[in-house]
C-alpha cells in the first residue's frame, strides 16, 4: 500500500548547474506532515518540478534524480503554464474563491488548458497507482483530477484537500464550468477544507449546482458516499518553536536587534498576491502614523513580500501600487535614522525569517481572504518564551482558531490603527496569557496530526465504501436470490411506488405507471405461488386508477388502507376530521414556501416540497415539524419527514404493520421488500430473518441488499422472474 501525493508543485528546488541540475527536497507543511505518516507506508509525490524545458534528455536526467527521491515530475510546456496554471489556476479559479469577482477572467483557452493537464497529471499518476493505495490530490489547480483518476482506477481510495477558501454559492454560481468542476471533486472519497464555512458552502454549491442528495456532511452517489470535513492544517510546530535557538538564528537575531536598538517592529510576511490585503495593511499603518506622531521613530514596519505569480496581469499591477505606497509613507515620514517601513521584495531562507518572527514584537496579518495563514501561526510558535501579539484578520481561515490574537476586519483602516495601539501598550502579563493559549492549540493541532486525521477518515471511508459496495446486487446476487425465487412455492413480494417502481417524477401526478412496468406486474402476478402487494404511501384511489385490471394487491396510505383478492379494507374506519390547528399550521407553511403543497389522504396529510430550494426547504421542515409537535402530540399523531415531504398520519399504522398483517394470514417461504424511502426500512425491519430487503438509492443499514438506480428496478425484477 501507498499514498501518492499528487500536487501542482513538488516540494523541491531544481536549479540549473553548468552540466546538469542540482536537485534539493524543499520542506513545506505538507511536506512534513506526510513525512510524519507511518514509516511503513510508502509515499510518493507527483507534480510540477516548476522548471522548464523541452529538451528530453533534460528531463529523462530530472526524471531521474526525482525518482530517486520518490517524487515523479509532470513536466508543462510554456502555454501550459501560461493558460493552466497562470491562467484558469490564477486567474479564474484563485480570484473566484478569494472573492475577487472582477479580478476573475474567462477564456476558453484557459479552461481547455486546465482540463488537459488535470488529463496529464492523470496520465502521469496512473503507473503508480494500484487498488490499494491512497490517492491524494491537493488543492485548486486540480479539481478535475478526482473524477479522472475515478474513472480510470474505481476502486481507488482517494482524497481531496482544498488549501483555499470555497466561496458561497452566489459567487461559485458565476463559474461557467461550475458543474464540471464540481464533478471532477466528487470522484474523490473525502473532501477536506480548513474550516467549517468552506464546507458549508461547498455543499450549498453541491445541493444547488448538481442538485445531488446531501445527508449533513455526505453526499450520496450510486456506487459510493462522499464524506465532506474541515480539516484546519497547522504547522511543524517543534520545528518553529526551537528554531530560535539554533545557533545561525540566533546569529541574525541578535545582529537584527542590534541594528534597531530599542525600536518596536511590526513584521508581515505574504507571498505577494492581491488577497492578502498588503494595500489595506499600508493604508491602516499610515492613518496610525497619522494619527500617533508620538510613536514615529519607535516603531517600524518591516514587511517581507515573496515574489509570487508575476506573469499574472494583477499581480503585476499590484506590485506597482505596493511599491507607491511604501514609497509615500516613507517619502512623508521618514526621518534622519528612522524608516517607517523596511520594505523587502525577495524570499527569505528558514533561518532569516526565523529571526525576523524573532525580533518582531507585533505579527500584522491582515488578508481580505485567506483559507488558513500558516504565517500567523508560525509566528505564534517562533515566539518560544517571548511575549508578542498577532494582529490578525477575521477573513483567515485561521482566525477560527486563533481567537486569542486581535482580530481584525483588513477593510477597516480604524480597527487595524486600534489594534497596532493595542498591541504597542498590551501590558506583559496579558501578552503571555494570550499567547500561551494560542501555543497551545496550534501545537496540538499541528501538521501531523492534520495528516494523519485526513488518511485516517480516508482509511474509514474506504472501509465504509467496501460495505455500501458489498450490498449492491450484482450478478452474483441476483443468482442467489433468483435461486431462492425459483425454489419458493408461496412468495411474499412487497414493492413501494415511488422512487422504486417509478421514478421521482417533478410533480407527483405525473408519476403514472409505464407500459414496461404494468407488463412486469401482470406477468408476476400470473404466477399463481406470487403474492404480488404494491406498499405504497399514495391514496387507495389513484392506485385503483393506476393498476386498473390487475389483479394485484395494495396497501395504502403507509398500511391504512390494504386491498387483498380485489377488496379494499380499512384499519381506521372513521374517515379523520383534520384538526383545524394542524392545518392552518401546514397552510401558513404554503404560503410561506413558493412551489410546496398540500395532499390530504383519508388518514394522512402530506406537505410536498419536491420543486423547493433546499435551504429553504430545510428552514421549513424544521419550523414546521417544530410547530406541528404540540398539536400532533395532543392527538396522538405522527409526524413523518420522508423524501422531499412531512407526513402527518396515525402512529398505529405503517408499511411495517402490513408486512405483519400479511405474514400472520399467509405462509411464504420467500420474502422479498424493495423500497427507496425512510418509510420502507418499517417493511425491512418487518421481514422475516430469511426475507430479502432491497434498498433503492442511497445506503440503508436497514436493509440487506442494494439497488443503487431506480431504473435498474425493474430491469432486476424481469430476470428475477424470468
Ligand atoms: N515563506 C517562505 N519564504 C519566505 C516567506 C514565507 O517559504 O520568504 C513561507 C512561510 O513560512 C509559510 C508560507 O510561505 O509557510 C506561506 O504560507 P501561508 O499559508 O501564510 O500563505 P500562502 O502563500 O500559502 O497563501
Ligand atoms: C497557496 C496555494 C498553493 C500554492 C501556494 C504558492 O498556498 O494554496 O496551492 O502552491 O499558494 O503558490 P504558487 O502559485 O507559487 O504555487
Amino acid at each position: 500500500m501507498k499514498i501518492i501525493i499528487i500536487a501542482n508543485r513538488l516540494p523541491v528546488k531544481i536549479e540549473r548547474t553548468g552540466d546538469g541540475f542540482t536537485i534539493e527536497r524543499s520542506e513545506g507543511g505538507l511536506a512534513t506532515g506526510l513525512g510524519s505518516l507511518e514509516t511503513e507506508v510508502e509515499k510518493y509525490w507527483v507534480g510540477w518540478p516548476g522548471i522548464h524545458t523541452d529538451d528530453e534528455e533534460e528531463k529523462q536526467e530530472i526524471t531521474e534524480k526525482l525518482h530517486q527521491l520518490h517524487f515523479h515530475p509532470v513536466f508543462l510546456s510554456d502555454e501550459q503554464i501560461s493558460n493552466y496554471y497562470e491562467g484558469y489556476s490564477n486567474s479564474t479559479l484563485w480570484p473566484l474563491c478569494h472573492y475577487f469577482f472582477s479580478y476573475i477572467a474567462y477564456k476558453s483557452e484557459y479552461w481547455a488548458a486546465y482540463r488537459e493537464v488535470n488529463a496529464l497529471f492523470c496520465h502521469e499518476a496512473l503507473p503508480f497507482i494500484e487498488n490499494e493505495d491512497f490517492v491524494w490530490v491537493q488543492d485548486y489547480q486540480l479539481m478535475l483530477l478526482p473524477k479522472m483518476i475515478r474513472d480510470r482506477k474505481p476502486a481507488t481510495s482517494i482524497g481531496y484537500f482544498h488549501h483555499i477558501p470555497f466561496p458561497s454559492y452566489e459567487l461559485f454560481r458565476v463559474l461557467p464550468e461550475r458543474e464540471e468542476v464540481l464533478e471532477g471533486l466528487l470522484g474523490a472519497d473525502l473532501i477536506g477544507f480548513h474550516t467549517h464555512d468552506y464546507m458549508r458552502h461547498f455543499i450549498s454549491a453541491i445541493y444547488r449546482v448538481l442538485n445531488l442528495n446531501c445527508n449533513l456532511d455526505e453526499i450520496t452517489l450510486e456506487e459510493r458516499i462522499v464524506h465532506v470535513d474541515a480539516f484546519p492544517m497547522g504547522i511543524n510546530y517543534e520545528q518553529y518553536h526551537q528554531a530560535p535557538a539554533l545557533p545561525e538564528v540566533r546569529e541574525k537575531s541578535a545582529m537584527l536587534r542590534e541594528k534597531l536598538g530599542n525600536k518596536k517592529v511590526i513584521l508581515s510576511v505574504d507571498r505577494l498576491d492581491y488577497s492578502k490585503g498588503i494595500l489595506h495593511r499600508l493604508t491602516g499603518f499610515a492613518q496610525f502614523l497619522e494619527n500617533n506622531p508620538e510613536y514615529h521613530e519607535k516603531v517600524s514596519l518591516a514587511m517581507i513580500v515573496v515574489p509570487s505569480r508575476d506573469n499574472v496581469e494583477m499581480y503585476a499591477e499590484l506590485k506597482a501600487k505596493i511599491d507607491q505606497a511604501i514609497g509615500e509613507i516613507n517619502g512623508k515620514y521618514a526621518k534622519l535614522g528612522w524608516s517607517p517601513i523596511f520594505y523587502f521584495y525577495r524570499s527569505f531562507s528558514f533561518e532569516e525569517l526565523i529571526a525576523m518572527y524573532d525580533i518582531a514584537d507585533i505579527a500584522l496579518v491582515t488578508p481580505l481572504r485567506d483559507g488558513m495563514n500558516l504565517v500567523a501561526k508560525e509566528y505564534l510558535a517562533a515566539k518560544g518564551e517571548q511575549s508578542g501579539v498577532l494582529i490578525l484578520s477575521e477573513m483567515a481561515g485561521a482566525a477560527i482558531e486563533l481567537q486569542d490574537a486581535l482580530i481584525i476586519n483588513p477593510n477597516n483602516k480604524d480597527e487595524i490603527e486600534k489594534a497596532i495601539l493595542q498591541a504597542l501598550t498590551m501590558p506583559d502579563d496579558e501578552k503571555r496569557e494570550r499567547i500561551s493559549r494560542m501555543q497551545k492549540s496550534i501545537a496540538y493541532r499541528n501538521v501531523k496530526r492534520w495528516a494523519n486525521d485526513f488518511v485516517k477518515e480516508l482509511r474509514n471511508i474506504k472501509e465504509q465504501n467496501k460495505e455500501i459496495l458489498l450490498r449492491v446486487v450484482d450478478e452474483q446476487q441476483l443468482i442467489q436470490i433468483k435461486s431462492a425465487y425459483d425454489e419458493a412455492d408461496s412468495r411474499l413480494i412487497l414493492l413501494d411506488y415511488d422512487g422504486t417502481l417509478s421514478p421521482f417524477t417533478k410533480m407527483p401526478e405525473d408519476a403514472v405507471p409505464s407500459e414496461q412496468l404494468l407488463d412486469l406486474l401482470r406477468r408476476m402476478s400470473a404466477d399463481k405461488r406470487n403474492k404480488v402487494v404494491i406498499n405504497s404511501g399514495r391514496n387507495h384511489q389513484i392506485l385503483d386508477k393506476w393498476f386498473a385490471g390487475l389483479p394485484l394487491d395494495f396497501a395504502a396510505e403507509h398500511g391504512v388502507f390494504y386491498k387483498d383478492d380485489g377488496e379494499w379494507h380499512r384499519n381506521i374506519m372513521e374517515k379523520i376530521n383534520w384538526d383545524e390547528e394542524i392545518l392552518e399550521i401546514i397552510q401558513h407553511t404554503i404560503e410561506k414556501t413558493p412551489r410546496s403543497h398540500l395532499e390530504q389522504k383519508d388518514a394522512a396529510l402530506v406537505w410536498h416540497y419536491r420543486n423547493v430550494d433546499v435551504w429553504l426547504a430545510e428552514l421549513r421542515t424544521q419550523q414546521l415539524v417544530n410547530a406541528l409537535i404540540g398539536p400532533c402530540s395532543r392527538l396522538n399523531l405522527q409526524i413523518v419527514p420522508g423524501n422531499k415531504i412531512v407526513e402527518i398520519k396515525s402512529p398505529d399504522y405503517n408499511k411495517g404493520s402490513e408486512v405483519i398483517r400479511r405474514l400472520e394470514k399467509g405462509t411464504y417461504d420467500f420474502v422479498l421488500a424493495i423500497g427507496d424511502d425512510t418509510t420502507d426500512e418499517d417493511m425491512f425491519r418487518a421481514l422475516p430473518p430469511y426475507g430479502i430487503s432491497i434498498k433503492v438509492g442511497s445506503f440503508s443499514p436497514a436493509a440487506k441488499y442494494r439497488i443503487p438506480l431506480q431504473s435498474s428496478v425493474i430491469p432486476f425484477l424481469n430476470k428475477l422472474i424470468q
